[in-house]
């Protein structure tokens, strides 16, 4: 890289969130291979309980852009989003799969998945998440997430046929952003990574 950032360090740098793509008929072969390549992480006691269910046929993503309530978000002044996404690839947790695992023998002696502090599914989910973003940015689209907290969840699991016992995290969106519209942030710089000691 030409300012001494390193390939990964300037894919990092220049990922953002991107909610504004626009509309485009071309095909982007690469992005098939996005879930195949984001779904190598690493998963607590290689339970493997982390899916990606990639969608890019135009009819499908305009049902998800339905049953994720595109409407009332446009009604609140923003651009259509998830209907205008080349890709949307939907992260999925099957926590059974951790539960399972760690059930086996060679688990005996460990936490019961169960009782973790920290349920590890959602640190895998993260891992495969930012990798999607990464390999988005990578093949010069723009990605975004939409939580699933405002989503008509069992009408996706139908429509995808995604177990019943699968938890929705949300969408991975990739598209190709219209230029112009980022908005400035105009938030406080923050420390956020520390050398040796947290504060000294
Ligand atoms: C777990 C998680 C959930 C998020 N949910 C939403 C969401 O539902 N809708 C949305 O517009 N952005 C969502 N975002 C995007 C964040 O708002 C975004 O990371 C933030 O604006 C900073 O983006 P940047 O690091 O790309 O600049 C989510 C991000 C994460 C990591």
């Amino acid at each position: 890289m030409n300012n001494g950032e390193t390939y990964l360090q300037n894919l990092l740098t220049n990922r953002r969130i991107v909610r504004n793509y626009i509309h485009s008929d071309e095909e982007y072969s690469g992005l098939k291979k996005v879930a195949e390549y984001a779904i190598k992480i690493p998963t607590a006691g290689f339970a493997r309980g982390i899916e990606i269910v990639h969608v890019s046929k135009k009819e499908n993503i305009l049902e998800l852009a339905k049953l994720s309530n595109e409407e009332t978000y446009v009604e609140k002044g923003f651009d259509k989003w998830i209907s205008k996404s080349l890709s949307i690839y939907i992260l999925l947790v099957n926590e059974k799969a951790y539960h399972e695992r760690y059930a086996q023998m060679d688990k005996e002696g460990s936490t019961n998945s169960s009782s973790w502090d920290t349920p590890y599914w959602y640190v895998d989910a993260g891992a495969a998440m930012m990798n999607c973003m990464l390999l988005i940015e990578e093949i010069g689209l723009k990605s975004g997430f939409l939580g699933s907290h405002n989503m008509k969840i069992n009408d996706i699991k139908s429509l995808f046929s995604i177990p019943e016992n699968y938890k929705i995290l949300g969408f991975i969106t990739a598209g190709i952003e219209e230029k112009g519209t980022s908005m400035i942030k105009n938030v406080a710089k923050k420390k956020i990574t520390h050398n040796e000691y947290f504060s000294k």
